[in-house]
């Protein structure tokens, strides 16, 4: 079985090999330089190791795995405009290098270069792998309009955020899985098996997002720290908080979500700070635990040799600790 380094390199070379060639410069060369980023490249490489976990070669899939992390980085593109983040992946934002107009195009093109690697060769397998693609594409659509939704929405709950993040981010993750598997010859009840891994992977992945966007390391995550909060994003964290403050941590609370120009480095702390009071990062930790130990119950139901599975429990292990 092969290990998440070892996928790594076989998808970066594949990247590599790769590139999007095209006139006019100015929409290829964003695409070129998004992906030549790096970032963890998770969800090509779960394509594959749920390939290999079904007795695929993942040598033998390396342009529907590209084709899921051009999904992903157009997802990145559009969400940095919509959130109007400065710094992915530790360098300039494409709206921010180029301009916004680009930054759309750019995704735009990313979107439908994903679809032909896709798709670029028959395989019996395809019409059921284009429909689960086509769905989590939807969801991935209907996840980011609830979170932009949720910005102005004064009461939101925990299950509502749940259910956003399991749209915007979790489905894409169960989606990379069952591909993996349906193209190695998976059963219907194990791909959905994995599927369901994946969407409760999913769903503590993006819970880790939202911590480390507060609590961080800058050069680490690669993102501007704070920009959740900047944005008045309805985190676990800060639902938490709305839940649990009362008197003058309530009312700080409110000032800095409440209109008016705010100083953003003023409140990024200030915010940060009534977290801390509040102990919400390990009630948000916590939860994200839990989905990872669903995710296990998941992964057990599925009839494999235990060793067919260790990648992807080390992977996941990974997850639950990271950084970045
Ligand atoms: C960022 O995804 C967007 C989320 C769904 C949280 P990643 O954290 O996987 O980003 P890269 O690809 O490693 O940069
Ligand atoms: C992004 O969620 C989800 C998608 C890109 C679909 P975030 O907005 O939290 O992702 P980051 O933190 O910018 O990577
Ligand atoms: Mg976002
Ligand atoms: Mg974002
Ligand atoms: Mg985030």
């Amino acid at each position: 079985m092969t290990d998440y380094k070892e996928l790594l390199r076989l998808i970066n070379r594949k990247i590599e090999s790769t590139p999007i060639h095209g006139e006019p410069a100015d929409l290829y060369d964003p695409v070129n330089y998004i992906l030549s980023l790096g970032g963890k490249r998770l969800r090509p490489v779960l394509v594959l190791m749920a390939h290999e976990m079904f007795g695929g070669n993942p040598r033998t899939i390396l342009d529907e795995a590209l084709a899921i992390e051009l999904f992903h980085n157009f997802t990145l593109v559009h969400d940095d405009i919509m959130d109007q983040a400065p710094l992915r992946r530790n360098q300039p934002t494409v709206h921010i290098k180029w301009d916004t107009n680009t930054a759309i195009l750019a995704g735009d093109l990313m979107l439908v270069k994903a679809y032909e690697m896709l798709s670029s060769r028959p395989h019996e397998k395809l019409f059921e792998v284009m429909n689960l693609f086509s769905r989590t594409a939807a969801e991935v659509c209907e996840g980011q309009q609830w979170d932009m939704k949720y910005e102005s929405q004064k009461k939101v709950s925990h299950e509502e955020y749940i259910r956003m993040i399991s749209l915007k981010t979790a489905v894409l993750l169960g989606c990379s899985l069952k591909t993996g598997a349906i193209f190695a010859g998976a059963f219907t009840d194990e791909a959905d098996l994995i599927y369901s891994y994946g969407k409760h992977i999913g769903i503590g992945f993006q819970l880790m997002d939202d911590i480390l966007d507060v609590f961080g390391n800058r050069d680490q995550i690669g993102k501007q720290p704070g920009g959740d909060i900047l944005a008045n994003k309805k985190t676990y964290l800060l639902i938490s908080s709305l839940q649990k403050a009362k008197g003058s941590d309530l009312d700080e609370l409110k000032h800095w979500l409440g209109p008016g120009e705010h100083d953003p480095q003023k409140k990024v702390s200030a915010v940060r700070s009534i977290y801390e009071r509040l102990d919400v990062r390990s009630e948000a930790e916590a939860e994200m635990y839990a989905y990872f130990l669903r995710a296990d119950m998941e992964m057990d139901r599925i009839k494999l040799p235990e060793e067919k599975k260790v990648p992807l429990l080390e992977l996941a292990a990974q997850l639950k600790v990271r950084i970045n």
